[in-house]
């Protein structure tokens, strides 16, 4: 029946305008305010997301770097009042900076750049202070590094040690 045809076809052209309209107002920015490295438009459960991820990274909770508004007692995620959400930030910009540099990472969806190379955990481990260790030479006597303490001296400069059998060839 052309009736039906043309109510089809007009249903189906409504639905278009009407999606389309959906998917394109639904990315809006979720009213965080103080956002200066993550993108604007992030939505709650991305943002949520990342959170989780750095506060498992580090081994803490939100509060390690996120103030409490003693008069509403309530968490105030706006503010930068703790240095340590600031330091995040650098660290942020620091972790994009090595995975777009040097693992050519591209960008997601949202424009964030992935984490091809390194991430928050790649250093931390659950721990908020990595330490700056030194590798410890292996072995009798690291590499130039003369005996370590309690180590075993390493074999004498110059020559075999005794009792090596003399080097034979086959
Ligand atoms: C390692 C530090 C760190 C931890 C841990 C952390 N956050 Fe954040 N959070 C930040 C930083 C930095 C920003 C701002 C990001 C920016 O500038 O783009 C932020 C922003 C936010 C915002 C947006 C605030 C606004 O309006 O601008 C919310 C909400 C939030 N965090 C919630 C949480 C929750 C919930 C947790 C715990 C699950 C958490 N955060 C753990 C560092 C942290
Ligand atoms: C390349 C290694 C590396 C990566 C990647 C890295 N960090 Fe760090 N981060 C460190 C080191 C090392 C320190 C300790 C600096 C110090 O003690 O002076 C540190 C310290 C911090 C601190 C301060 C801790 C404190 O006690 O004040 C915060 C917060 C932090 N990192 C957050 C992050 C977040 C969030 C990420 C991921 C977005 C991240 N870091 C990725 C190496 C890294």
């Amino acid at each position: 029946m052309p009736v039906n045809k043309k109510l089809l076809v007009t249903l189906g052209l409504l639905s278009i305008i009407v999606f389309g309209a959906m998917t394109t107002t639904k990315p809006q920015d979720e009213g965080f305010k103080n956002l200066k490295v993550l993108p604007k438009n992030i939505s709650g459960e991305n943002l949520h997301k990342v959170m989780e991820d750095w506060s498992h990274s580090l081994g803490v909770h939100c509060n390690f770097c996120h103030a409490r508004n003693e008069e509403t007692k309530k968490m105030d995620w706006t503010s930068d009042a703790k240095p340590e959400k600031e330091m995040a930030r650098d660290m942020f910009k620091m972790m994009n900076k090595i995975n777009q540099k040097y693992f050519h990472a591209k960008k997601d969806s949202l424009g964030m750049i992935m984490q091809s190379g390194v991430n928050c955990n790649t250093c931390h481990r659950g721990t908020a202070h990595p330490e700056v260790m030194v590798p410890d030479g292996k072995g009798p006597g690291g590499p130039g590094m003369g005996p370590g303490p309690g180590g075993q001296p390493g074999p004498p400069p110059g020559g075999p040690a005794p009792g090596a059998p003399a080097p034979t060839k086959p």
